[in-house]
């Protein structure tokens, strides 16, 4: 776990960064992300104590970095920036077992480490080994920053714009090499970026800064669904939301005041709760809000001269869904089952709303027609 608390840093007099409060905690993708010039950089390499904060403390898993050796710790977290930092002089076997080589570590086993993380960020040893960098294309050369970054086996990896100078769609995919390495190496990742989208694909939790304060610290969902202020709403971008539709809960956009009868009624009475509500559809649900069928305004007509109870008449085998899953289930479900009534339920399998087919399309249609609609609200 890294935390910052009341970080200030002060250069002749202009303050660079005012009351950083972080905590980041083990295992997690952070991104940190602002303007230029709104103290990213700095924030990172306070980290590893490449710039000293004018007051404040730092702590790694409890410990005050300024107590420690500034050498061993940074040992123990890996740094990425975007010019590589690559000795063009050494090949990349020697670049990246270069601190393995200085903390001497065993010949064969520096040689195995070498090839696995090569392996690990997608280049085939045996290929690479023995090239220098300026024989690399940039998205190889930062593929071999971030083996080299990983040589020491450090808990901790920052990384300062690593992929900003790469074209896109090599960009693309090195950002699903550092996703996949984040699963399953479990490193605590601290990211700066200036690129939203970036800072969506990878993060666990964004930290948007300006002017040297952190202005909101959240995961990707909240800040994309409640925007502290106007500056983040502007950074994160209008309509945002809908370039990450998985974001996008069941419980998001569901109807929440279900129109619902006991199992008990007759037809002839759910009729009219069905006429005063303006449904042709009617939840059946028990006391403790079970979800238990649905009956139709068809299938009630068809009964209502026998006044069957709707227990009698109810459909009981239904597709439903769960409130966390995403808008995407949903179009799924519409598309494959062909289906346009599907009730939402919790974890505790009660009834908390519905989705019905035109309520889906207001919701889509919003992001088209109408700004100001808030779908969170
Ligand atoms: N060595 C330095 N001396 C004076 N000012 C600096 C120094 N390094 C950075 N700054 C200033 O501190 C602010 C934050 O810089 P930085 O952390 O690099 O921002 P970011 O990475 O978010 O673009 C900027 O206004 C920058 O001009
Ligand atoms: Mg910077």
């Amino acid at each position: 776990m890294i935390e910052l608390k009341n970080i200030y840093k002060k250069v002749n007099n202009r303050i660079i960064l005012n009351n950083v409060n972080l905590t980041i905690n083990k295992g997690e993708l952070v991104t940190l992300i602002g303007p230029s010039g709104c103290g990213k950089t700095t924030t990172l390499k306070m980290i590893n104590r490449l710039i000293r904060q004018t007051s404040g403390e730092i702590l790694i898993n409890g410990n005050k970095i300024q107590n420690e050796d500034a050498i061993k710790l940074r040992r123990n977290i890996g740094y990425v920036i975007q010019q590589t930092g690559l000795f063009p002089h050494l090949t990349v076997e020697e670049n990246i077992s270069m601190i393995l080589k200085i903390e001497k570590v065993d010949q064969t086993k520096i040689d195995k480490k070498v090839e696995e993380l090569l392996n690990l960020v997608g280049m085939n040893p045996e290929d690479y080994k023995y090239k220098y960098p300026s024989q690399l294309s940039g998205g190889q050369q930062q593929r071999i920053g971030i083996a080299r970054a990983l040589a020491m086996d450090p808990e901790i990896i920052l990384m300062d714009e690593p992929f900003s100078a790469l074209d896109p769609l090599t960009r693309n995919q090195l950002q699903d090499e550092i996703f996949s390495i984040h699963q399953n190496l479990k490193k605590t990742i601290v990211f700066v970026t200036h690129d939203m989208d970036e800072a969506l694909k990878l993060a666990d939790k964004i930290c948007i800064m300006k002017d040297g304060k952190v202005i909101q610290y959240d995961t990707p969902d909240k800040i994309l669904k409640n925007p502290k202020d106007d500056f983040v709403k502007t950074f994160v971008g209008e309509n945002r939301i809908w370039n990450q539709p998985e974001l996008i809960k069941v419980k998001d956009i569901m109807i929440n005041n279900v129109i619902k009868s006991s199992p008990e009624r007759t037809s002839i009475q759910a009729l009219e709760i069905m006429k005063s509500n303006h449904v042709d559809r009617l939840i059946v649900a028990s006391k403790d809000n079970k979800l238990l069928g649905i009956v139709t305004l068809r299938e009630l007509k068809f009964s209502i001269n026998e006044n069957k109870k709707l227990k009698d008449i109810m459909k009981n085998n239904i597709t439903t869904i769960n409130e966390n899953d995403s808008i995407v289930n949903v179009l799924d479900i519409v598309e494959n089952q062909k289906i346009g009534f599907i009730p939402v339920i919790n974890n505790d399998s009660s009834l908390v709303g519905l989705i019905t087919k035109s309520s889906l399309l207001s919701v889509l249609s919003n992001q088209f027609i109408n700004k100001e609609v808030n779908l969170y609200e």
